[in-house]
């Protein structure tokens, strides 16, 4: 019998349908590029406290449907909600990005929670249960978390770091701790996932920011493992669990991923060759991607080539048309609906 996720082209695409016009949404497709998200915004004092809101997130997540008719939603949320349930207080400073008190010692790690606080969580659940009976039938709904390896270079440095520095040398000095603490949020993130199935959504993404950085024995243990761990926890739990795994930067480790039956697409950096990814990923899996947000930004001749090359590559094999990182904030609206028009042309 068909189900109603299965009408839906990106489930279609996730499942190894092809489609001549593939489904398309944007990686942080709800935001600050958009004059709507700023003003509810405007409306709660704190970042957090408005992941935290059901209505504020629900009506976030919804915008760029509205807007652009993307083929899938995605939870409005963030990565950080998980050490923020594991006990660790996080914020988001004004323009600065995140804060934690940082992770140094055994000390640090032993005043986590042993297990993630899904009931802190709730309103996230809540707001899953408010977009599912707000969405049209077409629309997908995604959700997602963060890979350990990615909270955990947050929860080590206490905030963003632009090469990850403080994560990669606790991991080199303490291995041990280090596991200790990716092994917690392997757990964690299997119990966030699976509520986050059980309140309605189609399928998630694991979002591995960070994964371009590690040499390949630690990208093998802190990244691939773990992820594949998720993959099969959550598999184990929720047997018709979707997932798309986005290791961003991780060149052809690409294909450690592709080769594991849990993982239902992989997700592309800017820097993946769609050449290339066609012959050595595409023809095992569903990919998506991979557009430049640069190009998104820069508009005009630029972002049609851009696009156009993205959709030759991919052509006659499954895909979902995305972006390789997040949209930027100082992205033009009209820009996005050029690549909308673009992309959805034959
Ligand atoms: O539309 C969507 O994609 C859903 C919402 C979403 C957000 N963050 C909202 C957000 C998703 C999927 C994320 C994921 C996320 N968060 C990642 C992984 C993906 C990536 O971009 O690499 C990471 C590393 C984070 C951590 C994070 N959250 C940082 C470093 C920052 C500060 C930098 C920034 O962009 O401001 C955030 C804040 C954040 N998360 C904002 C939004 C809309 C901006 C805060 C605001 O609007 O005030």
């Amino acid at each position: 019998m068909v189900t109603p996720a299965e009408n839906k082209l990106f489930i279609q695409a996730l499942d190894g349908r092809t489609h001549k016009i593939p489904p398309l949404w944007m990686m942080r497709q709800a935001g600050r590029y958009l004059p709507e998200y700023r003003e509810i915004r405007a409306s709660v004092p704190t970042f957090l406290e408005f992941c935290y809101s059901p209505k504020l997130a629900t009506e976030a997540t919804l915008q760029p449907i509205r807007r652009f008719g993307f083929d899938a939603a995605i939870l409005f949320s963030d990565i950080l909600v998980v050490p923020d349930a594991l006990g660790q207080k996080v914020s988001f400073e004004q323009g600065e990005g995140p804060r934690l008190p940082p992770i140094v010692d055994a000390a640090g790690l032993l005043a986590l929670r042993s297990r993630i606080d899904l009931e802190k969580l709730n309103p996230v659940f809540e707001t899953i249960e408010l977009i599912k009976a707000s969405l049209s039938k077409e629309t997908a709904l995604i959700g997602f978390c963060g890979a350990p390896w990615t909270v955990a270079s947050y929860m080590i440095a206490g905030r963003g770091t632009p090469d990850q520095k403080p994560a990669r040398l606790f991991a080199y000095e303490n291995p041990d701790l280090f596991q200790i603490l990716i092994d917690l949020l392997v757990e964690a993130s299997i119990d966030y996932l699976e509520r986050q199935f059980i309140a309605g959504v189609e399928t998630v993404q694991i979002f591995d920011s960070w994964a371009g950085v590690l040499p390949l024995t630690e990208f093998e243990r802190w990244c691939l493992k773990p992820i594949l761990r998720i993959v099969e926890g959550l598999k184990v739990r929720v047997p018709h669990a979707r997932i798309i795994a986005f290791p961003r930067g991780v060149g052809s480790h690409l294909e450690a991923f592709a080769g594991h039956p849990g993982i239902n697409a992989l997700g592309l950096d800017t820097s993946a060759d769609p050449i290339w990814v066609s012959r050595n990923i595409q023809s095992r899996k569903p990919v998506q991607g991979n557009l430049d947000p640069f190009a998104l930004i820069a508009g005009g001749r630029a972002l049609d080539e851009s696009i156009d090359r993205i959709k030759q590559a991919f052509a006659g094999k499954p895909y979902i048309f995305n972006l390789g990182h997040g949209i930027l904030p100082e992205t033009p609206i009209a820009h996005v609906e050029q690549l909308v028009a673009r992309v959805k042309s034959a």
